[in-house]
């Protein structure tokens, strides 16, 4: 088959769609989607959130040096689009979600109670990169509901069907089957 360039687009799919919390310095909290975000660094463990600077979240994230990477299960689809969509300019997205803001173990910034997994973060440094300023975070803490954990206490999606997002087409998919384990292609060779 031909193959069509079609120019410079963000055609990386899919990437995460997750709900990240923040706050002000006066506790006042905000839940905004993200899809430009994801681990980085392994030790120390880091995640980072690509943020434009016309989100109100925007100011919060540089207020506090704070935010919360909250993992919504794919039975959260609706609230994380509407968090894409709402600004805090205009809407208080915890009332029209009707998530409930719980305290984090670490930064001050509330996690959300419905997410099964929940990634305290804290700013070590920003960089202007054109449209977005990325925010390069070192991860503090990690929560799971027992519920989405195997007895190895690692986080199993099978129990808690998160989805991703294809930026370019703009659509939100599951995640149905596991393929294969890390490690897995290789292990057939050196047989
Ligand atoms: C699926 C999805 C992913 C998004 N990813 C980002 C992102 O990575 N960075 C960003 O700045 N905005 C992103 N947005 C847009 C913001 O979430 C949106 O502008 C939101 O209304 C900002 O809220 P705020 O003004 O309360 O901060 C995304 C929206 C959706 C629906």
């Amino acid at each position: 088959m031909a193959k069509k360039n079609i120019g410079t687009v963000s055609a990386i799919s899919p990437i995460p769609a997750f709900m990240a919390t923040c706050a002000d310095k006066n506790g006042n909290s905000n839940i905004i989607t993200i899809s430009y975000g994801g681990i980085i660094n392994a030790v120390p463990p880091m995640a980072y959130i690509s943020v434009r600077d016309t989100r109100y979240s925007y100011h919060m994230l540089k207020e506090t040096g704070e935010f919360v990477i909250n993992i919504p299960g794919g039975n959260l689809t609706k609230e994380t689009d509407l968090c894409g969509i709402l600004s805090a300019r205009k809407v208080n997205k915890w009332e029209a979600t009707k998530l409930t803001p719980v305290e984090a173990s670490i930064v001050k910034v509330p996690m959300i109670k419905e997410c099964p997994v929940n990634i305290e973060c804290v700013i070590k440094h920003i960089i202007a990169l054109g449209s977005h300023d990325i925010f390069l975070a070192e991860i503090v803490a990690t929560h799971a509901d027992e519920e989405v954990l195997n007895d190895k206490n690692k986080v199993m999606i099978d129990k808690f069907k998160p989805f991703a997002f294809c930026y370019n087409a703009q659509e939100y998919w599951t995640l149905d089957s596991l393929i294969g384990h890390y490690g897995w292609a290789a292990k057939e060779i050196d047989k």
